[in-house]
């Protein structure tokens, strides 16, 4: 298997971005990558760093996930890496940027590995992996308001299991697996990295045109329709419902038995019953 680092060597020449990963920077270890960019944030000023700024690592000592969790993976096996985005935004579009990621990771996924892809909402990013869905990776989003409320600073922090073999895949809430796992073959991190990246910059283009990334967004989710349990690991609350649909801002519809539809705006969501995925079922 190919352990080709991803340096500024190897990846610049190949970018085919405008501003998107122009500013990279390649480290061997880091605590968090988006810790690091954040680090840097507040270190620089309203310019520089510049959106677009990617900081990639080959392991985090101390990567992070969603809802408070850690993100491991062992060291060159995987994509660790966050992006600097300034988007100037009313803070409700928030969600169209972990949208566009999704989506770019999914489409990214797609074009270089021969296995299906969904989304799992939010952001979590799923493989097909012996016929059930399986999280391959994932998103976290940290962001920064300035003085008028709007959103001025984006750390979008972007984690992919590549070629993990299955000794070594990591403890996690959604069952966890690899590119290599699902498709039984290594995936190119260059490549893979390349086409996150364009499909990325197409998409926030589009955003900062005002074009939402919700309908394909959604459109790829898994779970819509189906009865779901929702879940909120920091106070032990749950909610049982079907999961209806999403808003434009990417909150999700849970219709209770009553009728009543509650906005998820942030939590777990599971099936509450195995449901087969296959192509052929509705
Ligand atoms: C999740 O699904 O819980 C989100 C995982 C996000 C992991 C990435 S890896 C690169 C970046 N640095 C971190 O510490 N976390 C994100």
């Amino acid at each position: 298997m190919s352990t080709e680092l991803l340096t500024e060597t190897a990846v610049l020449p190949h970018l085919t971005t405008r501003w998107l990963g122009r500013a990279y920077y390649h480290l061997h270890t880091v605590d968090s990558t988006n810790d690091l960019l954040k680090q840097m944030v507040s270190a620089g000023h309203a310019h520089f760093p510049p959106a677009g700024t990617l900081v990639l690592a080959e392991f985090q000592r101390q990567g992070r996930g969603r809802l408070g969790r850690q993100w491991q993976a062992p060291p060159g096996t995987s994509l660790l890496f966050s992006l600097l985005l300034r988007p100037n935004w009313p803070p409700r579009r928030a969600g169209w940027l972990t949208m566009a990621a999704s989506l770019a990771a999914m489409r990214a996924i797609t074009a270089v590995c021969p296995v299906p892809a969904a989304i799992k909402w939010p952001n979590d990013v799923m493989v097909q992996h012996e016929g059930e869905w399986r999280k391959a990776g994932g998103l976290l989003l940290e962001g920064e308001f300035d003085a008028d409320g709007r959103y001025a600073v984006a750390i979008m922090g972007i984690g992919l299991n590549v070629n993990i073999p299955a000794h070594q895949l990591p403890e996690a809430a959604t069952p966890p697996t690899s590119l290599l796992l699902a498709s039984g073959q290594p995936v190119s991190r260059l490549a893979l990295l390349l086409a996150l990246l364009a499909e990325l910059e197409t998409l926030l283009d589009a955003a900062e045109a005002g074009r939402s990334p919700q309908a394909e967004w959604q459109a790829n989710l898994m779970m819509l329709g189906q009865p779901v349990q929702v879940s909120w690991p920091e106070n032990g609350r749950t909610l049982t419902g079907i999961a209806a649909a999403t808003d434009e801002w990417g909150q999700l519809l849970v219709t209770d038995s009553g009728g009543h539809t509650h906005v998820i705006a942030a939590a777990d969501v599971t099936l509450r019953q195995p449901v087969d995925f296959s192509p052929e079922s509705e």
